[in-house]
């Protein structure tokens, strides 16, 4: 019998604005498989606690708060493949995308009790297999035994313009330099990060999506699955 019943775990690591979530539901929809952003999880805990006014750096009082929460990893319309976090019941959403929450989220993604609670989801959710979860450490911690690993990149600038062009597309003023300022800022938190950097998978595939549309990424994503499914270990 296969390792896992329904399917491959596909795990995707990469720095932040890269199209990670863009690429890994187009490759879920496509497999029919679930996916989850495991960056939704530090999200939404870090916009809670802000909320409920926790001091984030204090390690212990955190990850006290987190483990009183019901946590919930659901789609939020009928047979959507994205598995969202809900906190006591409730769906959290746009809330996470708040600016004060990307700012204060790597306080909370640098807590090793948390990052210890939120890894154990994510094993549970992904126990069974037909999942592509996407994070910073899914193919190096969570899952480093995956079937398919990805770390996807793209420059700096490439990630800024695209993040400009989205807030402009959507009406919203942005200044080019700030948002490249903001994202080297994060790379440098997730690379640097003492517990569970970001990092490549020695035996990921590494994709420059630089020059590539998301559509193109998804597909090169796809040829690796299905060479893996068929001489695949499971
Ligand atoms: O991908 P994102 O920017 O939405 O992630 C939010 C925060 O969570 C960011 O500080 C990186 C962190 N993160 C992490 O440490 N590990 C993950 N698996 C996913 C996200």
């Amino acid at each position: 019998m296969s390792r896992r019943r329904d399917g491959l775990i596909i795990a995707m690591d990469g720095p932040a604005g890269v199209g990670k979530s863009t690429v890994g539901g187009l490759v879920a929809k496509s497999l029919g498989y679930r996916f989850i952003n495991t960056g939704e999880m530090y999200r939404a805990l870090t916009w809670k606690a802000l909320e409920r006014g926790v001091d984030l750096d204090d390690h212990d009082a955190v990850l006290a708060f987190a483990k009183g929460l019901n946590w919930e990893f659901k789609p939020i319309e009928e047979g959507g493949v994205a598995l969202k976090t809900f906190l006591d019941g409730e769906p959290v959403t746009s809330q996470i995308r708040e600016e004060r929450v990307s700012v204060n989220s790597s306080r909370v993604a640098a807590n090793p009790g948390v990052r210890k609670l939120l890894s154990r989801f994510q094993r549970d959710l992904g126990e069974r297999g037909a999942i592509v979860m996407e994070g910073r450490d899914i193919t190096t911690h969570v899952f480093p035994d995956a079937d398919v690993k990805i770390y996807l990149d793209a420059s700096p600038e490439e990630r800024a313009g695209r993040r400009y062009k989205q807030l402009k597309a959507s009406g919203q003023d942005a200044d080019r330099g700030a948002i490249l300022a903001a994202i080297l800022k994060r790379d440098l938190s997730d690379l640097k990060r003492e517990i569970n950097p970001l990092k490549q998978a020695q035996d990921a595939l590494v994709i420059d999506s630089t020059r590539l549309t998301m559509r193109q990424v998804a597909d090169r994503i796809l040829r690796r699955v299905r060479r893996e499914a068929k001489h695949g270990r499971s």
